[in-house]
């Protein structure tokens, strides 16, 4: 047998319209650039995704509790948290084809295009250079002036007409009530979860008896006007996040920030993502986020490259100071154990859902050849698969159909399952693998007598019979003990 990985974006992009995993949203309109929606396979995907990560989070930690905070949140919020002053990209506009490019970007691209034509001294150079741009205040400068002396050209018009560059803040802007109009009224769509959990730490350590450490996790929608938004859902504007905040003692943060960096790459195994796919990648200091003592992004080997799924951050006790500062109600924590007061430090742990969809629909793509035969197959971990079983009489008889809607009416109640009975088992087959659906069966004349099926396989095709009685069993076992391969 001959297989094949993912080599391009594309098939994925192709796979999940045609099969129903992801839509461009409102697509009859000629689709919203940057939004998607999730089809039938694709809402079970990531729902499976979401659970995981829920129990993984909150069930199995004693420590761990959940919250779920409105998209709006009060301006100050956003202040407070340095987003509304510093969550900005730095934005060039080609005159000539009106369109915008994140100047750093650029700069990059044209790095990558030296070390192409083996000018790695000029490129090693122009790196450091633009590395060192990172943090300073004449940012915008130092690139527009890069950009200048390369001459680096736009690249869809090749023209060289730039404008200034500017700070383009990433923020969604909009009025809040009725009768608002002016900007005194501006509210924003969160650009990140992590701050519900922050205004609503004093309310969890009031209600839900928890001491430091701690965490609160939570899952919701955030809302970033990229810029640079055209990889299907791997850079959205409207996506959701999963994110804990761990509150520790201060002192401690640095040894439960290398602990969750574990127990998250962990986790991402435990999905049964390849573990030669996936690496982790510490932030230069130079690059940290504004609110970040230290951070790590658990990458994944896209096709379009190695990119993060998930950021892990120390934020020491950055948020809640300044959340201290600015409602002037106090963070602080008494600590019964140690006697003393303090400002917690927190470690977050942060996941984009979609991402991490994706991330699972990359790693499990295979096209197989079979003795002269090809197959699209997603060898998704079974706990991930949007379906779990697929029944199948051998053909439209009425006695067949009895026994497999009587099959699925047992396995309905633990396992999601789907019924087909059109077109060739081979092609009922094909139409699973691509689904990603790990167990197939087939109910023919001989189980009518015997009460038993054939049970196929997705990963290896392999089939058995199984007693009608033993499915259940045999399933849950195969699919606690799958293993990606
Ligand atoms: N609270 C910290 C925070 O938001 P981040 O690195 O900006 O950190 C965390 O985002 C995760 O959210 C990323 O690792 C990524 O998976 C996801 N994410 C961020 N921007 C995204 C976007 N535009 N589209 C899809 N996912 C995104």
């Amino acid at each position: 047998m001959s297989v094949k990985q993912l080599d391009s974006l594309d098939k994925i992009v192709s796979l999940s319209k045609a099969r129903g995993f992801i839509f461009q949203s409102s697509e009859i309109y000629g689709g919203l650039s940057a939004v998607y929606d999730y089809g039938p396979l694709g809402v079970e995907l990531k729902r499976n995704i979401r659970d995981a990560w829920w129990k993984a989070m909150t069930q199995t930690h004693d420590n761990i509790v959940g919250v779920d905070a409105a998209i709006f949140m009060h301006p100050k919020v956003w202040e407070a948290s340095g987003h509304v002053e510093g969550f900005n990209d730095p934005m060039i506009d080609d005159k000539q084809s009106k369109k915008r490019y994140r100047a750093d970007m650029l700069i990059e691209q044209h790095i990558q295009k030296l070390r192409d034509k083996g000018k790695s001294d000029k490129a090693d150079e122009l790196q450091q250079k633009l590395d060192t741009t990172g943090t300073r205040k004449g940012l915008c400068e130092d690139l527009y002036d890069i950009i200048m002396e390369e001459e680096i050209k736009a690249p869809e018009s090749g023209a060289f007409d730039w404008t200034e560059v500017r700070q383009f803040n990433l923020m969604f802007k909009t009025h809040y009530g009725a009768t608002s109009k002016d900007d005194d009224d501006a509210i924003y769509l969160r650009p990140e979860t992590a701050q519900g959990i922050f205004v609503n730490y004093k309310n969890v350590l009031d209600t839900a008896r928890v001491q430091i450490p701690f965490g609160i996790a939570q899952v919701g929608k955030a809302f970033r006007n990229e810029v640079v938004a055209r990889q299907f859902v791997f850079r959205m504007r409207e996506f959701e996040q999963m994110e804990m905040q761990y509150f520790v003692q201060p002192g401690e943060d640095e040894k439960s920030y290398e602990e969750w960096l574990n127990t998250r790459l962990e986790w991402f195994k435990s999905l049964g993502i390849r573990e030669e796919n996936l690496r982790v990648a510490p932030h230069p200091d130079d690059k940290l986020a504004h609110y970040a003592r230290a951070a790590a992004d658990i990458q994944f080997n896209f096709p379009i490259g190695w990119q993060e799924v998930e950021g892990i951050h120390n934020r020491t006790d950055f948020d809640l100071s300044r959340h201290q500062e600015y409602s002037g109600k106090k963070m602080e924590y008494f600590d019964q154990k140690e006697q003393k007061r303090y400002i917690p430090y927190v470690v977050e742990t942060s996941i984009g859902l979609d991402r991490c969809t994706l991330m699972a629909l990359c790693d499990a793509y295979r096209e197989e050849e079979v003795d002269g035969d090809s197959r699209t197959v997603l060898k998704l971990h079974p706990k991930l698969a949007p379906t779990k079983v697929g029944i199948f009489p051998l053909v439209k008889k009425p006695e067949l159909k009895e026994l497999a809607f009587k099959i699925e009416k047992n396995l309905k109640e633990d396992f999601t399952v789907l019924y087909d009975e059109s077109g060739s088992i081979g092609k009922r087959y094909r139409r699973q693998d691509e689904a990603g659906t790990p167990f197939c069966i087939t109910v023919d004349f001989d189980g009518l007598e015997d009460n038993t099926v054939t049970i196929r396989y997705r990963d290896d095709m392999e089939q058995e019979r199984v007693s009608v009685d033993k499915l259940d069993t045999v399933i849950r076992n195969r699919m606690k003990s799958w293993k990606s391969e």
